[in-house]
């Protein structure tokens, strides 16, 4: 049966990852113009282990979305934004799952080892070196843009929904709002 409204783990789970990714972009920018030094390197590593845990908070969220499901669309939006929604919503699980994943596999071929904070070592088994490592690394910040350009849209479509439509869209993902 549809859901009525996101369960508290899908909310949690949605701000939680939405707040890692405004703290990992800027930190990726960071640490890839700075120069190399102490600060460079401690960068790169909190940007892989917090882009890993992205990835393990994605899977979950993306488990607990196929067993529970998500309320519909609300009432009354014209045929073309309820496409763009749905697409723009799976555009969004799938990219915050590639993106971690390139970067990943990407460190993992050309710059190993991968280690999460230094505690569980995760490095994947991708051989080919800096030349193949690096063509998956230029994928993982193509990738990494263009989700940065999709939340873009989504978060003017949710702020159209709240001030424009004045819906309850944005209320019903934010904590503490239950069955409406
Ligand atoms: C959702 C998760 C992630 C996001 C949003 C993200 C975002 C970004 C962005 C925007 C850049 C480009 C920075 C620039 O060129 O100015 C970048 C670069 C990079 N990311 Fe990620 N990243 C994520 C996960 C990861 C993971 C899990 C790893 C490795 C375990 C990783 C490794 C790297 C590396 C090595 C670079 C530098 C690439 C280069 O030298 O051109 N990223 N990331
Ligand atoms: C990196 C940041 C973000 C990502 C990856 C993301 C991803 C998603 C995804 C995949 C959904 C679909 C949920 C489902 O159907 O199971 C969703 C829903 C939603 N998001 Fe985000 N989001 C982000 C940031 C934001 C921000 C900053 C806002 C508010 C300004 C926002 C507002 C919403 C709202 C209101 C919904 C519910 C839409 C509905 O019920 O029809 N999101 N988000």
């Amino acid at each position: 049966m549809t859901p009525t409204h996101y369960s508290s783990v899908q909310k949690f789970l949605h701000w939680a990852i939405a707040l890692l990714i405004f703290g990992l972009v800027p930190v990726a920018i960071t640490m890839t113009n700075i120069g190399e030094g102490e600060l460079q390197n401690r960068l790169f590593e909190l940007h892989k282990s917090v882009g890993l845990t992205v990835l393990a908070l994605a899977l979950a969220r993306i488990l607990v979305r196929a067993a529970r499901g998500a309320p519909g669309l609300v009432e009354g939006l014209p045929a073309w934004q309820r496409t763009a929604a749905r697409t723009s919503h799976m555009a969004l699980y799938g990219l915050i799952v590639l993106v971690p994943v390139l970067g990943w596999a990407g460190t993992s071929a050309c710059c190993a080892p991968v280690a999460w904070f230094g505690l569980l070592s995760v490095t994947l088994p991708i051989s080919g070196g800096m030349p193949v490592g690096e063509r998956i690394l230029s994928v993982h910040v193509v990738a990494a843009f263009l989700l940065v350009a999709v939340v873009l849209v989504h978060i003017g479509a949710a702020l159209h929904h709240h001030f424009v439509r004045r819906d309850p869209t944005l209320r019903r993902m934010l904590p503490g709002t239950g069955t409406p």
